[in-house]
């Protein structure tokens, strides 16, 4: 039988720097520029001037906003932003004269104006908008921060950083449109166990799903942390595209934010995808792994390992799900994808994808003692045999020895996990209301093979746009709902170089549909 592919949630967008950048974008927006940029009549012919093209408006959509009143890498009073921004370059604009950016702010009894240079965080050049990070020390005590433009000021709202102290904190990035709950009942039942505080990002999830994260969340298990998207609103396409020109939701703004958040409070910070599960090998606990490899040489800021791709069976129906039986079915591909980090955030401010920006400071330990387990394709079935009278079936380590990746002991302790988890939840039917087709993540697989992967292994990578859900643009099931993000969005006053924006309020709601953005 061939193997059904099951949708990573976000795809890896494994040596995209390779790609070149295009203009294809630019194109799209050719000759609507200047209706945009005059008053409104009289129109001249919509011409491009190359001598003085008008200049870009800059657009940029702040997603993190923190104050430090402590921090042991950023200094104290010290405020970190990460925002999404069409700072690209393109032949039909000139490019603004944005190299810092002003913040003001004020406590009760003064206030202070600063610059500060911003660095890049994503590295697509086919994305007009980029996430870019920047920090700068403020005063005591904070009560308001305002972003400074030539002709007025932004006050943006901002929070606190955890001060929590813990070990590990695992991010996952974004999920949307997602409906694999089998993946994730492995993935948190497993951070649990070795040691990690589980911090999920979520735009969109088929809403029985969400329930059960949900119920795993009050237990205990991981925070749920709501990922709004980025809108202007009342901002033309053809200046800044949300839909088109973000990559991939901003998932480096989502991991950088996670970095930002737990900076003071965890000692180290990895970073995956929901189908991504590392399972420690050197220690009992993911902390001791960590700081073992970390100890090899003392100015490492980061550590990456590899992924091995794998394959599981699974149950359709919640009710048979079994942790011991997706352990004993797992089967290794002897295929390799590019890893994932963990890092010392006090040598990190912010990372991209896979690991972080190199710079003349950071070392990179690659691991070669273990890997993470990819679980790159899930068959659902229906029948799975007696989950009571089967035995455990240790997985292998993909190196063909006889090693496995966990113990027949821990495999149990899981399992004797799970079925607590089940009992518990008994009353709220949770388990039994789990989705048994896959709609959305087949069609998400699909349309990425299609536009990009089919692209990127054809040697047809010029024709490869930017990456992200947009892409996507499928049919909604009758009868499958989604609990999804939403906020409030402000319209603001056009001010120059730059216009900043925020959302508030963000909530969940089956009530819009199971779009991808
Ligand atoms: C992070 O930011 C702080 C404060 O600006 C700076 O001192 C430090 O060098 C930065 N770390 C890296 C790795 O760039
Ligand atoms: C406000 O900031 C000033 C300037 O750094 C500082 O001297 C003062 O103590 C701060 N006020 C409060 C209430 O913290
Ligand atoms: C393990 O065996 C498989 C298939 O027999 C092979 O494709 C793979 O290269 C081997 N891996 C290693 C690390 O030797
Ligand atoms: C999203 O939320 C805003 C603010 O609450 C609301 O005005 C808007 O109608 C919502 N959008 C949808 C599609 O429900």
């Amino acid at each position: 039988m061939e193997a059904a592919h099951t949708c990573n949630n976000k795809i890896n967008f494994t040596c995209r720097r390779r790609t070149l950048p295009t203009l294809t974008a630019c194109l799209l927006i050719l000759g609507m520029i200047h209706f945009t940029k005059l008053p409104r009549q009289p129109l001249p012919p919509p011409t491009i001037n190359i001598e003085s093209p008008p200049v870009r408006p800059l657009k940029a959509f702040i997603s993190s906003a923190y104050y430090y009143p402590t921090s042991k890498s950023l200094g104290d009073n010290a405020v970190a932003l990460l925002m999404s921004i069409n700072l690209m370059p393109s032949p039909y604009y000139a490019p603004p004269d944005f190299q810092e950016i002003v913040i003001s702010a004020t406590n009760s009894t003064s206030s202070v104006t600063v610059k500060t240079p911003h660095q890049i965080v994503t590295f697509n050049h086919q994305c007009q908008i980029k996430t870019i990070f920047a920090t700068a020390q403020l005063i005591p005590n904070v009560e308001k921060i305002e972003m400074v433009s030539d002709n007025g000021r932004t006050e943006i709202p901002f929070t606190k950083p955890s001060y929590e102290s813990r070990d590990v904190v695992i991010c996952v990035a974004p999920l949307f449109v997602s409906e694999q709950w089998q993946n994730f009942l492995f993935a948190v039942h497993i951070y649990k166990k070795y040691g990690a505080f589980v911090n999920l990002y979520l735009v969109s999830s088929v809403n029985t799903f969400y329930n059960l994260m949900k119920e795993y969340e009050e237990a205990g298990y991981l925070r749920i942390q709501p990922w709004v998207s980025v809108k202007f609103l009342g901002v033309p396409k053809n200046i800044a595209d949300t839909e088109g020109q973000i990559e991939l939701r901003s998932q480096a703004a989502a991991q950088s934010d996670c970095l930002l958040q737990y900076k003071e409070s965890a000692r180290f910070i990895s970073f995956v995808d929901l189908d991504d599960v590392l399972i420690p090998r050197l220690a009992p606990t993911y902390v001791e792994e960590f700081q073992q490899l970390f100890d090899r040489n003392t100015r490492i800021s980061y550590i990456l390992y590899h992924k091995e791709n794998y394959n599981a069976v699974v149950p359709k129906t919640g009710l048979q799900f079994s942790l011991k039986n997706m352990f004993s079915s797992l089967t290794c591909k002897h295929f390799r994808e590019t890893g994932k980090s963990v890092v010392d955030p006090l040598r990190v401010n912010f990372t991209s994808l896979h690991f972080p920006p190199q710079t003349p400071k950071t070392e990179k330990y690659i691991v070669s003692e273990n890997v993470i387990t990819h679980l790159k394709t899930i068959d659902w079935v229906d029948d799975i045999k007696d989950p009571n009278r089967e035995e455990v079936i240790e997985p292998h380590f993909y190196d063909n020895s006889s090693t496995t990746i966990i113990s027949k002991k821990d495999i149990i302790d899981l399992e004797d996990d799970l079925q607590k988890m089940m009992k518990k939840l008994q009353d709220t039917r949770v388990f039994s209301k789990l989705p048994r087709i896959r709609y959305y993540s087949d069609l998400v697989l699909k349309c990425y093979n299609e536009k990009y992967y089919d692209l990127f292994y054809n040697n047809r990578k010029t024709e490869i746009t930017c990456p992200g859900p947009h892409f996507c643009d499928f049919k909604q099931h009758l009868t499958i709902k989604c609990m999804r993000i939403n906020a409030t969005y402000t319209a603001m006053e056009t001010l120059s170089p730059v216009t900043y924006y925020y959302a508030t309020d963000p909530y969940f709601s089956d009530t819009m549909g199971c779009y991808a953005n």
